[in-house]
């Protein structure tokens, strides 16, 4: 039997799933794959906090480099700048390596293509968890030109409005569970305002379109601003509330999106709770496709770093590893982002407004003075003010964005109004 030996650097939520999945399966990797995964080192800050793991540990980096029996290594610490030094050491030292960090990949992308070049590099798990989604893009759906793709990209966000659409959790207390279970990222910021599906998103689209975005160039909105309420009104209306990234090509340009949406309950994402993942994705060979699975804690992204792991461990009995991580893209280098105020669709809105009379005229006709059309209107008074929540027909965001700014101007308008996009 063929053994392979890796290195791991960190041991926190991910680390620890992947060492305790390569132990528990040891002898059924080896049957299915051919080869035998040993490991050899596992580095750590502090090898006192983690001597109870009876594992190989370290505290240098720079031992594992040097080490000429490790072939692959496997950075699971999260952030952006140190990982990317370590990136650049273990390829220096002609080693695969294999990583889960969605934030590290998105921001230096293209030095990672470089540096890359001829070595094994696996990132399966940095976009949706355990959902094998880079290798359908980069193998599976190789003979397709991807139309489009959009889906729940973050187990934090949708485990979040699920407790709070099921259990009528608050905000907070969601968020807290879902760090307490492992789901969240170091800095939660990232899942709740739409960074990391922002990250995932950005993989996705170098991918499929060979287009690298900078995240600033991108429309990203997180969940943070949706209350039970919102979550309610949706449901009377027909829809869940869901954090979606959305791409879509379209002649030369692509738009690509993250931020909250309604969703229709007869659309299959309407389904998808917890901290599942799902995406939908549409070929121009094989039509539209589901993946659907968790998207976020230790064991289900352990999945995927062990499947990078094995594959290049597989690879390696094959001498060569044959393709650059990211494609070769010169074809497709015309394609534009579009611009955000040109993107369209329905929208739910919700004003607070004073009990007066007129104001519901006055509201309807500045927002067809604008183009803004209204598809549905529900209202719920309160003592002193009633919200309004409705639904328009499609119109180009820009044109909506033209009519809240005249509507602050009113004094019967109170606090501002809030819009979520409808997924369509
Ligand atoms: P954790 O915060 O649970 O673990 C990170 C670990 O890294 C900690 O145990 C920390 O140990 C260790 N660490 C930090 N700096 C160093 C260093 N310089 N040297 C050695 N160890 C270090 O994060 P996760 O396991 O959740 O995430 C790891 C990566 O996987 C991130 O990039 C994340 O985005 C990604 N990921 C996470 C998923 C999840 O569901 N959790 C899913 C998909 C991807 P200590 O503080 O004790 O020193
Ligand atoms: N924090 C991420 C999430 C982990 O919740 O989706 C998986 O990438």
């Amino acid at each position: 039997m063929h053994k392979y030996k890796i290195a791991i650097i960190g041991l926190g939520t991910v680390g620890l799933s992947v060492v305790q999945i390569l132990n528990k399966h040891k002898n059924l990797i080896a049957q299915r794959s051919g080869v035998e995964i040993e490991i050899g080192k596992v580095v750590v800050r502090n090898k006192k906090k983690y001597e109870c793991h009876n594992l190989p540990l370290s505290e240098s980096l720079q031992e594992v480099l040097e080490d000429k029996s490790i072939s692959l290594v496997v950075e699971l610490i999260g952030g952006v700048d140190y990982p990317f030094e370590i990136a650049k050491k273990v390829f220096a030292h002609k080693k695969a390596f294999v990583t889960a960090n969605k934030a590290m990949i998105a921001s230096k992308m293209q030095e990672l293509c470089k540096l890359s070049k001829g070595l094994p590099f696996g990132f399966e798990a940095s976009v949706c968890g355990g959902i094998p989604i880079i290798e359908a893009f980069r193998d599976s759906l190789v003979g397709n030109e991807i139309l489009d793709f959009s889906g729940i990209m973050n187990g934090t966000s949708n485990f979040i409005l699920t407790q709070m659409e099921e259990k009528n959790q608050s905000f907070s207390m969601a968020l807290s569970q879902a760090q307490e279970l492992g789901y969240a990222e170091a800095d939660p910021t990232l899942d709740i305002q739409g960074g990391d599906a922002g990250h995932k998103l950005l993989i996705l689209a170098k991918l499929a379109y060979g287009i690298e975005a900078k995240e600033e160039d991108v429309l990203i909105e997180g969940i943070e601003e949706i209350e039970l309420d919102d979550i309610a009104m949706a449901k009377r209306l027909g829809y869940k509330i869901k954090l979606l990234g959305i791409a879509r090509k379209e002649d030369e340009f692509v738009e690509l999106r993250v931020h909250p949406a309604l969703v229709p309950y007869d659309c299959m994402l309407s389904s998808v709770g917890g901290a599942k993942n799902a995406l939908s994705v549409r070929g121009d060979g094989v039509g539209e496709m589901f993946y659907c699975g968790l998207g976020a804690g230790g064991d289900a992204t352990a999945s995927a770093v062990i499947s990078d792991i094995v594959n290049i461990a597989r690879l390696r009995e094959c001498a060569s590893y044959p393709f650059p991580a990211f494609g070769s893209f010169d074809f497709y280098k015309h394609f534009k982002l579009k611009d955000r105020g040109e993107i369209a669709c329905q929208f739910y809105i919700k004003i607070e407004v004073l009990h007066q009379s007129g104001v519901m005229a006055k509201l309807t006709s500045t927002l067809a003075e604008n183009g803004v059309s209204i598809s549905q209107l529900l209202q719920e008074d309160k003592t002193q003010s009633a919200i309004i929540v409705i639904l328009t027909h499609r119109c180009e965001e820009r044109k909506l964005n033209e009519a809240f700014c005249k509507l602050l101007s009113f004094d019967f308008v109170l606090g501002n109004p809030r819009k979520i996009r409808v997924y369509e």
